[in-house]
């Protein structure tokens, strides 16, 4: 067997290429989720910020904007080409660091008062010390505000595009559970206890639901399915170039017809406090 590739060799390979390259349309696809995620940071002018798995700087430059020029956002991420992506975006507000490390060990001065992240904690080889290491890097009675997925079944973004794509393709082998990967907190009730090993208190999920804009048209809404995200690493598999129409053929005509394509996307915004 093949030695499992490190999620830093991953995010600084074709991935972390491809999602430097669709930034800007990511970061309108998630906005929705992001508007959640940043309303229920609840950031105020002069806090301190740490943004966990930043990758191209959405969620630093919006804390950036709320706390303001007192404020400061520390950004860390493990891949390149997404970090040499956020550092040429405007930056408006607070001072932004991007920091190139592993938030899973990176020895982060304990001065935060607040990390968050958008689908960034997922991918962490050891979640309940990478949790701690982050609860270090916050002061006492600083929060952490983090969204990740919720259920594979639950988002109709990814099931519709994956069960279109199954027709043509051989199912992948499960995921080895507990491993990094975007469904990795599916459970809430798991996440919660996960954060409570790693010394928070208060640790609670709520559930975000929204419609996720994928694409003008099937054309655009294929087209994002198949560069970025679950699909378009089992499309990334496939050798043979005939298989591969197929499969994209078989997404196109899965995608809804209305304009513009809309599929639901559901996460959890986990929150916790590090009692100190
Ligand atoms: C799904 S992407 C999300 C990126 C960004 N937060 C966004 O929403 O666009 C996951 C990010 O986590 C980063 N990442 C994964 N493991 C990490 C680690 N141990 N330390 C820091 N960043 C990590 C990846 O490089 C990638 O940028």
């Amino acid at each position: 067997m093949p030695e499992p590739i490190t999620q830093t060799a991953y995010w600084n390979g074709d991935v972390g290429t491809r999602w430097a390259d669709m930034q800007a349309e990511l970061d309108r696809v998630f906005s929705p989720l992001t508007a959640a995620l940043i309303d229920g940071a609840d950031l105020r002018p002069g806090e301190r910020v740490l943004d966990i798995g930043c990758g191209c700087g959405e969620t630093a430059l919006l804390a950036a904007s709320r706390t303001g020029p007192d404020g400061a956002v520390a950004a860390v991420d493990v891949s390149r080409p997404m970090l040499a992506r956020a550092r040429t975006r405007p930056a408006a507000g607070a001072a932004v660091t991007w920091i190139e490390a592993d938030a899973q060990t990176h020895p982060f001065a304990p001065e935060h008062d607040i990390a968050l992240s958008r689908f960034g904690v997922m991918f962490f080889e050891e979640s309940r010390a990478a949790f701690a290491n982050i609860r270090r890097a916050l002061r006492p009675g600083g929060r952490v505000a983090v969204l990740c997925w919720r259920s594979l079944a639950e988002n109709a973004w990814v099931t519709v595009p994956r069960d279109a794509v199954l027709t043509v393709l051989p199912e992948p082998a499960p995921s080895p559970p507990g491993g990094p990967g975007p469904f990795r907190f599916a459970d809430g009730d798991a996440l919660v206890d996960l954060l409570r090993q790693a010394g928070f208190a208060s640790a609670a999920v709520a559930r975000v639901d929204r419609l996720l804009e994928i694409g003008a048209d099937q054309e655009e809404a294929t087209r994002f399915s198949a560069t970025v995200g679950p699909i378009a690493g089992l499309l990334r598999e496939v050798e043979d170039p005939a298989l591969r129409e197929r499969a994209l053929a078989a997404l196109r005509q899965a995608m809804p017809a209305e304009r513009p394509v809309r599929l639901g996307g559901a996460c959890w915004l986990a929150t916790a406090v590090n009692p100190g």
